[in-house]
């Protein structure tokens, strides 16, 4: 039996969703000769291992305990009693992952939503071990640490970084490492503006539409982290740079669905809702009716070609992938020398399940990494 010892950095509603992933799939990994061994977990405050972590590892009871702590808002500290694991600060998280990374290699799995963890996973990968990324941040700072992460791509997985469980870098990576040339990719990246940009093709108001996204669940709880369009410009960049155009975020060409006068800092959630949003109206349904005079639709969408990464709303033809898009779904469209009729990817691009599902997926692809 192979096994791979596991370190869990988040346990919010990926990281959680991924120990069940784990627990659930035993007999289907034990099929396939593979164990997972989770020997550690953090969350913003507290790390947790286990004793021994040669020889021990969290049971399965275990980790649905530290499921539960977590679902019900507790600190992980509360886990510490059970006697099953030691504890330590996250600010020993450091010097605690290079005595481990000295016993055993690992894979250290980043679901939280920081971008301090690029330091550990640096040093992680330095020091031999793996890693999987859910959190974009890392791939986002500046493109000499980004180079860093990738001196060892053998080692380095990041699917759920891009429209969360959908194999878009998978394929990427398959398309550019053949020699067939990238020409250029389109996608609508973000479920909620796939949505909303959708919606009001059927000429209803931008703002209800805004509105019935945020009690559906689909926003970000202040919706205005969703129109910044910042999230998809960080999809963008990590395309990008696989591509690679050498960027950063400060060169991509973002166009906010708000404009500045209406940012959090000038204008409370519920003065934007009530009083903001409206005045947005007229502009969008301006540029739905212009689009649809030449067949074609209004999509929120990131652009790469010729070294270029724009993020923005866009005309894209009524009768394409993307027009065609309804609901939430991510549509990725990719031109190539071979697919010239593009390459399309499209699913559910969100959801703790799909990208806890897309994790575990490239947790699985490293296998060939242990004995
Ligand atoms: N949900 C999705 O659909 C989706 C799709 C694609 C990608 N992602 C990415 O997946 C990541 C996780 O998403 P989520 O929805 O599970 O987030 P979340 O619910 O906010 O959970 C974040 C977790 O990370 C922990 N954390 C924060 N800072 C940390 C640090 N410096 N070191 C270690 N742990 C830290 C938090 O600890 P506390 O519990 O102590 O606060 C929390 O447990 C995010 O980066 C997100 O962008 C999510
Ligand atoms: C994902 O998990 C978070 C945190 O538990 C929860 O608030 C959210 O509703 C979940 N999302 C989905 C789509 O299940």
């Amino acid at each position: 039996m192979k096994n791979i010892p596991i370190i869990l950095m988040g346990c919010g509603g990926v990281g959680r969703q991924l120990l069940q992933h784990i627990v659930s799939c035993r007999t289907l990994h034990a099929n396939k000769g593979i164990h997972l061994r989770v020997v550690g977990v953090c969350d913003s405050k507290m790390f947790l291992v286990t004793p021994d972590v040669l020889s021990t590892e969290f049971d399965d009871a275990f980790l649905m305990d530290i499921c539960k702590t977590k679902f019900d808002r507790l600190s992980l500290e509360q886990c510490i009693d059970s006697g099953k694991c030691e504890a330590s600060s996250y600010a020993e998280s450091k010097r605690k992952l290079a005595d481990i990374a000295a016993r055993i290699g690992y894979v250290l799995v980043d679901c939280s939503a920081s971008s301090e963890t690029i330091e550990v996973i640096t040093q992680t990968l330095n020091l031999g071990c793996c890693a999987v990324l859910a959190n974009k941040k890392p791939l986002t700072c500046s493109m000499e640490e980004f180079d860093k992460l990738f001196l060892q791509p053998r080692r380095i997985r990041h699917e759920s970084t891009v429209g969360a469980g959908l194999p878009i870098i998978t394929s990427l990576n398959r398309i550019t490492s053949s020699g067939d040339e990238v020409a250029s990719i389109i996608g609508s990246l973000s479920g909620t503006l796939g949505y909303v940009m959708s919606e009001v093709e059927n000429g209803k108001p931008f703002s209800e539409v805004v509105k019935a996204a945020k009690d559906l669940g689909y926003t970000e709880p202040d919706p205005r982290d969703d129109l910044s369009g910042m999230d998809v410009a960080r999809k963008g960049l990590i395309l990008a740079r696989l591509l690679g155009q050498r960027i950063d975020m400060n060169t991509i060409k973002i166009e906010s669905l708000y404009p500045n006068n209406m940012g959090p800092s000038m204008m409370t959630l519920e003065d934007f809702l009530a009083n903001g949003l409206p005045l947005l109206d007229n502009d969008i349904q301006e540029k739905v009716k212009k689009a649809s005079l030449n067949e074609k639709v209004l999509r929120y969408v990131c652009i790469l070609q010729n070294s270029m990464c724009m993020i923005g709303i866009h005309e894209v033809p009524k009768d394409s992938a993307l027009g065609r898009l309804k609901g939430s779904d991510n549509v990725v469209e990719i031109y190539s020398r071979c697919y010239e009729k593009p390459l399309v990817i499209q699913g559910a691009g969100a959801g703790n399940d799909t990208t806890a599902a897309g994790v575990l997926a490239d947790i699985i692809d490293l296998q060939d990494q242990f004995p």
